[in-house]
C-alpha cells in the first residue's frame, strides 16, 4: 500500500489533519492502536477557542458545532468570597465554545467515512521507519498479519505516549517536563451548570474549576494531593469540597446528583523540540502537554494542525519543488 502522509493516531489532532488533507485532494490514511468506539468513547475536553472553531468550519465540520455549541463571551475568576468576570468577548472580539471533544470527534469521524477516507482502527504495534530519507515507511500488525505503507510524510498525532516521538534519535530532540505535586479530581454529572459561566476559584484549600459540557451537563474539578484516590471521594465529599472553594453566591446554588464519570488527573507541562524530524511531523500531545485548563491541549493540537496541514497543502501545491513543507500564516 502507498500514500502520501500516513498519520499516527484519530484523536482530535490525527482526525482533523485527515480531514483538512482530504479536502485538499491529499491521500491520507489514519493508524489508531485503538477501535473507533474506544476513542468516541474517551470523555476528554471541551472547551474551543475561535480559531479551533474556524479551523473545524474550514475542515467541513462547523455546521452541529455552530447550531449545538454553548457560546460563552468570558470566564469568571472566585477569590475571596467574590466573583470577578471578565469579558473577553468585549476584550478581544471572541468567544469561547463549549461543545465536548466526543461531539467534535463524532464529527470529524462521520464527514472521514462519508468521504470514503481510510482510518485502520486496532493497529497493533504500530512503528515508523526512513524518515530521515526520502521514502518513510510505517508498519504495524492487524488481524495477526504484519502490514506495511509506504508514504510520503508521517504525522505523529499519536499522543504523550505514542510510537512516532519515542523512534526519534536522543540526540536530535530536546524535552522539558515540570511534574505538578497535585492532580484534578474532575467529575462528570448530569446536573445543571453551577453557574452560566465557566468559572476558576483560588482558594486557600486549593484551586477548583466549574465548567459544563451542556446545559445539563457540569464538568467540575477540585484540585487535590497526589496521594488521594478516586476510591477516597464520595460524591458527597466532591460537591461539599467545591462549595466550600467557590463563591457563596455560586455555593448557595449548586445543584448536585450523581457523578458520570470520576477521575484524578496528574498535572504535568511538557514540551519536546523540534516537531520535525526529516519527513515525520509531529502534532498534538505527541509533542507538548500542557494542564488541562481552558482545553489548552485541544486548541494547541488544532493550532498545530493547522500548520501541519498548510506546510503539507503548500508542499504538494507547489509540485513538491521547493524540498520542504513550510506553513505560510498563522491561525
Ligand atoms: N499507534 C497508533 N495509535 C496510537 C499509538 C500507536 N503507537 N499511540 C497512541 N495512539 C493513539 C491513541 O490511541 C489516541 O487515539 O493516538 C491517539 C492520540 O490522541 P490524543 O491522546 O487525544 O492526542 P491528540 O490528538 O494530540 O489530542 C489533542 O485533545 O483533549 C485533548 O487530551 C487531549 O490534549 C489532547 C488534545
Amino acid at each position: 500500500m502507498r500514500v502520501q502522509v500516513a498519520i499516527i493516531g484519530a484523536g482530535p489532532a490525527g482526525l482533523l489533519l485527515g480531514q483538512l488533507l482530504h479536502r485538499a485532494g491529499i491521500d491520507a490514511v489514519i493508524l489508531e492502536q485503538r477501535s473507533a468506539e474506544y476513542v468516541l468513547g474517551r470523555i476528554r475536553a471541551g472547551v474551543l477557542e475561535e480559531g479551533t472553531v474556524e479551523l473545524l468550519a474550514r475542515a467541513g465540520v462547523g455546521a452541529r458545532l455552530r447550531a449545538e455549541a454553548l457560546v460563552h463571551p468570558g470566564v469568571g475568576i472566585a477569590f475571596g468570597g467574590a466573583r470577578l468576570s471578565i469579558d473577553l468577548h468585549a476584550l478581544t472580539g471572541k468567544s469561547m465554545y463549549v461543545y465536548g471533544q466526543t461531539e467534535i470527534t463524532r464529527d470529524l469521524m462521520d464527514a472521514r467515512a462519508a468521504a470514503g477516507a481510510r482510518t485502520i482502527y486496532e493497529a497493533e504495534g504500530v512503528s515508523v521507519h526512513g524518515f530521515d530519507g526520502s521514502r518513510p515507511a510505517v508498519r504495524w500488525v492487524k488481524d495477526g498479519k504484519p502490514r506495511e505503507l509506504e508514504c510520503e510524510f508521517i504525522a505523529g498525532c499519536d499522543g504523550y505516549h505514542g510510537a512516532c516521538r519515542a523512534s526519534v534519535p536522543g540526540t536530535t530532540i530536546r524535552t522539558y517536563e515540570r511534574e505538578y505535586p497535585f492532580g484534578w479530581l474532575g467529575i462528570l454529572s448530569d446536573t445543571p451548570p453551577v453557574d452560566r459561566e465557566i468559572f476558576y476559584a483560588s482558594h486557600e484549600r486549593g484551586f477548583a474549576l466549574c465548567s459544563m459540557r451542556s446545559t445539563t451537563r457540569s464538568r467540575c474539578y477540585v484540585q487535590v494531593p497526589l496521594t488521594d484516590r478516586v476510591e477516597d471521594w464520595s460524591d458527597e465529599r466532591f460537591w461539599e469540597e467545591l462549595r466550600r472553594r467557590i463563591d457563596p453566591d455560586a455555593a448557595a446554588k449548586i445543584v448536585t446528583g450523581p457523578s458520570i464519570e470520576k477521575s484524578i488527573a496528574p498535572l504535568r507541562s511538557f514540551v519536546a523540540e523540534p516537531m520535525r524530524f526529516g519527513r515525520l511531523f509531529l502534532a498534538g500531545d505527541a509533542a507538548h502537554i500542557v494542564p488541562p485548563t481552558g482545553a489548552k491541549g485541544l486548541n494547541l493540537a488544532a493550532s498545530d494542525v493547522h500548520y501541519l496541514s498548510e506546510g503539507l497543502i503548500n508542499w504538494y501545491r507547489s509540485g513538491s519543488a521547493s524540498g520542504t513543507p513550510s506553513a505560510s500564516r498563522g491561525g
